[in-house]
């Protein structure tokens, strides 16, 4: 992708919190444009979700979720970043987001829901040691969205560690991704957003298609990929916020919605449209007219 920048700009922003029972966390905020965040949260969660988890810090409430296989699918949509986690999913706002053909999202709304602050953080116990680190992701209205926790050196599976027991080559990645994304001292290791690869996707949710046979739109779609040679991947997906006259399929290319999409109609969109250009007019949503 042009335009791609694979070194981080440091903001030598660091900001130092006392909670009331005397710890302190210390934010370093990085730079969280689009680009930034999807390298960052691909490296997190397609590379390195066995040693991170993430939930929601609040005062009285604490979430934390743990992978326990390889997410199935770490995939960017109108700019919502989306994990699936095989029981559980989760969806964070990284670029903006436009809502669907029908409903589109308001600006001030788009705004709010944008992550718009991001910073690594490091938890100091009244000592001064530091005794946890991660992220934590702020929205456009200066909520506490996403907390990412990276490997603890004084936990292990759970448990916390004798005193004097910490592990601390487990501070390896916090150490290598703070480089990249806060000093800016090593480059991003992509050489492009690797969540903006183009895709063709059949929609599997059931409100625009309610037998959720979907499976031979997909295999058609497959396999006039491979045949015709076509550079794109070809993915199932969430709703694609259409939501009647499924089967829908949507081209990542030029945003192109197609609904009651047959096998044959599946194979004529890769023919025609991805080919040769042309899109299969009477299939496309909104209709033609
Ligand atoms: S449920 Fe398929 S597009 Fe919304």
């Amino acid at each position: 992708m042009s335009g791609f920048n694979p070194w981080v700009t440091p903001l030598n922003n660091v900001v130092t919190e006392t909670t009331p029972t005397n710890w302190k966390i210390e934010y370093e905020y990085f730079d969280c444009n689009g680009d930034t965040l999807a390298c960052l949260l691909y490296t997190l969660f397609q590379e390195n979700w066995h040693q991170v988890g993430l939930g929601h810090i609040e005062q009285g409430s604490v979430l934390e979720l743990e992978f326990n296989e390889a997410p199935k699918k770490c995939v960017l949509y109108d700019g919502y970043l989306t994990v699936i986690a095989g029981e559980w999913h989760f969806h964070l706002c990284i670029e903006e987001t436009f809502g669907g053909l029908e409903s589109e999202t308001p600006v001030e709304l788009r705004k709010q829901r944008l992550i718009t602050k991001a910073a690594f953080y490091r938890r100091l116990n009244p000592e001064g040691i530091p005794k946890s680190w991660g992220v934590q992701f702020w929205n456009g209205a200066e909520q506490q969205a996403m907390t990412i926790f990276l490997p603890n050196p004084y936990v292990e599976d759970e448990n916390l560690l004798p005193e004097g027991k910490a592990n601390f080559d487990k501070l390896e990645l916090y150490k290598q991704l703070r480089d990249i994304y806060v000093l800016g001292t090593k480059p991003i290791p992509f050489e492009k957003n690797p969540l903006k690869c183009a895709y063709i996707a059949v929609c599997t949710s059931g409100r625009c298609y309610p037998s959720r046979n979907w499976q031979p739109i997909f295999e058609s779609l497959q396999s006039a990929v491979e045949k015709a040679g076509v550079d794109i991947d070809v993915r199932t997906t969430g709703c694609l916020q259409v939501c009647k006259l499924g089967p829908v399929v949507f081209n990542s290319n030029d945003k192109t919605w197609y609904t009651r999409v047959k096998p044959e109609v599946a194979e004529r969109i890769v023919n025609e449209h991805l080919v040769e250009g042309n899109k299969v007019t009477e299939h496309i949503y909104p209709p033609v007219t």
